[in-house]
């Protein structure tokens, strides 16, 4: 009988060995924690060290940022855990086939539970990467060649994205052409393409009164219809997220939306919806579908553990060629995803489709903001902290600075909480969607001891 080694019988299994070892090949992991992912469950970390409280205090963590918004069901969720997916997922990983060229019988598994769960009525192709910056990038290059297809003047060199004033979309060329974060160290002094133009797009202040808000709204539409009209033919497209991610889970009104998609459609551009930070947090696959507007094409990637792009089906209407709907066309890569985020997606998706896990979030999210907002109310809230917002499990409050955003964080690291920023003052809660009712009353419990720690 072979004997089974569980990894952490023989990983490196303390801060300094894991740190040491990332260190021989010139890397250092920005926040400075090392977890053990075997011995993580749930919402629960197991942190081997981390630089606030000490470097090798092992400890679960309770864990809100979720890997940047990027983790759906939590660390080692039984729908992942079965033989039958565990096999299925080591077999996955001995090779990575260029799947963009070759059907694989694990995309081929993937297929139908994406359809129903993804796509639905309202999608009518996809393609798969691995990186959002990547889908971003390949979704503007869509855009770009059915909307050259609309004109006579060559797009190339005259045509312009409109987006938001403050936007993330990525780390490559175009995607951080698009961006304009809190986080300078992100775009600052990096060369940006001159498609892109910004546009002033307001969002919903703390407490703000419906009359100021459409007020603003009206101004920022005007600006946008003369800026569209003065572009004309030259306008490509508008690239946005449904909400500010990064930016701040800022968020916009339904109503905002839907004029700006009206003054989208007017102008004939292309509309691209950012899901990269938003899908399946707010109790549906996609949180513009809330808003009641339509995108052209929608970029998806974190929480499906692989990124890509879906045509509505409006788009494939109004562009039967377009590249998704060729199989030979300009827009591929080697990977095209990768036979273990296909495995994994789907054994997520199975298990959501049987499970009531997305509409729960829903009322998992209310209670998370409630908590949030008795505590911004309490005596040492009041002078720390504002603005307690969000839909679902994406949800931020503010602090005066980022310096007291720091640290307040390294104060909730402090009581074994972790929390990441977001925004120039805010701080984002944005857990996978099993998180239990428990999880939430802990979170609050110990956000309130930090709060009060700081305020001490
Ligand atoms: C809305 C949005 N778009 C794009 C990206 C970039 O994704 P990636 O880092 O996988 O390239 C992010 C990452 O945070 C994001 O939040």
């Amino acid at each position: 009988m072979t004997k089974s080694y569980s990894p952490v019988d023989y990983y490196p299994s303390s801060q300094e060995q894991v740190i040491g070892n990332i260190e021989l090949i010139g890397q250092t992991p920005e926040a400075g924690i090392t977890f053990s992912p075997e011995q993580s469950f749930g919402c629960m970390m197991y942190v081997l060290g981390d630089p606030v409280t000490g470097r090798h205090n092992k400890r679960h963590v309770l864990d809100m940022a979720g890997h940047v918004a990027s983790m759906l069901l939590g660390y080692n969720h039984p729908a992942l855990m079965s033989e039958d997916v565990s096999n299925e997922l080591a077999l996955a990983a001995r090779c990575r086939f260029a799947s963009g060229d070759f059907g694989t019988p694990f995309r081929g598994m993937l297929g139908p539970v994406f359809q129903r769960t993804v796509m639905r009525n309202y999608y009518t192709h996809s393609i798969f990467f691995t990186e959002g910056a990547r889908a971003v990038e390949c979704a503007c290059k869509i855009g770009f060649y059915c909307r050259q297809d609309d004109v006579s003047l060559n797009l190339e060199k005259e045509g312009r994205w409109l987006t938001p004033q403050t936007g993330f979309h990525g780390r490559s060329v175009l995607a951080l052409s698009l961006t304009k974060s809190y986080d300078l160290r992100k775009h600052h002094n990096m060369p940006v393409m001159d498609c892109v133009e910004r546009v002033a797009c307001p969002t919903i202040g703390e407490r703000e009164n419906p009359e100021d808000l459409r007020a603003r709204e009206d101004e920022a539409l005007y600006d946008i219809d003369q800026k569209m009209k003065a572009l004309g033919e030259r306008f490509i497209g508008f690239v946005m997220e449904p909400m500010l991610g990064e930016g701040g889970y800022q968020f916009y009104s339904a109503r905002f939306l839907q004029e700006l998609e009206s003054l989208i459609r007017k102008y004939r551009g292309i509309f691209i919806i950012d899901e990269i930070q938003t899908a399946f947090a707010c109790g549906r696959v996609f949180l513009h579908e809330a808003y009641d507007v339509t995108p052209d094409l929608v970029v998806f990637g974190k929480k499906f553990g692989m990124s890509g792009v879906l045509s509505t089906e409006q788009f494939t209407q109004n562009y039967p060629w377009h590249p998704l709907a060729k199989p030979e066309s300009r827009v591929s890569s080697t990977w095209s995803g990768d036979p273990v985020a296909d495995v994994r997606l789907r054994a997520m998706l199975e298990f959501l489709e049987t499970s009531k896990v997305m509409q729960l979030s829903i009322g998992l999210g209310s209670l998370l903001r409630d908590g949030l907002e008795r505590i911004r109310n309490s005596e040492v809230g009041r002078r720390m902290l504002s603005h307690v917002r969000g839909d679902g499990l994406l949800a931020a409050v503010d602090v005066s600075d980022a310096q007291t955003r720091s640290k307040l964080i390294n104060a909730c690291l402090e009581n074994d909480l972790l929390v990441v920023g977001c925004g120039f003052r805010s701080i984002r809660f944005c857990p996978p969607i099993t998180i239990t009712q428990k999880e939430i009353a802990l979170c609050l419990e110990r956000f309130e001891r930090a709060v009060r720690s700081l305020a001490a």
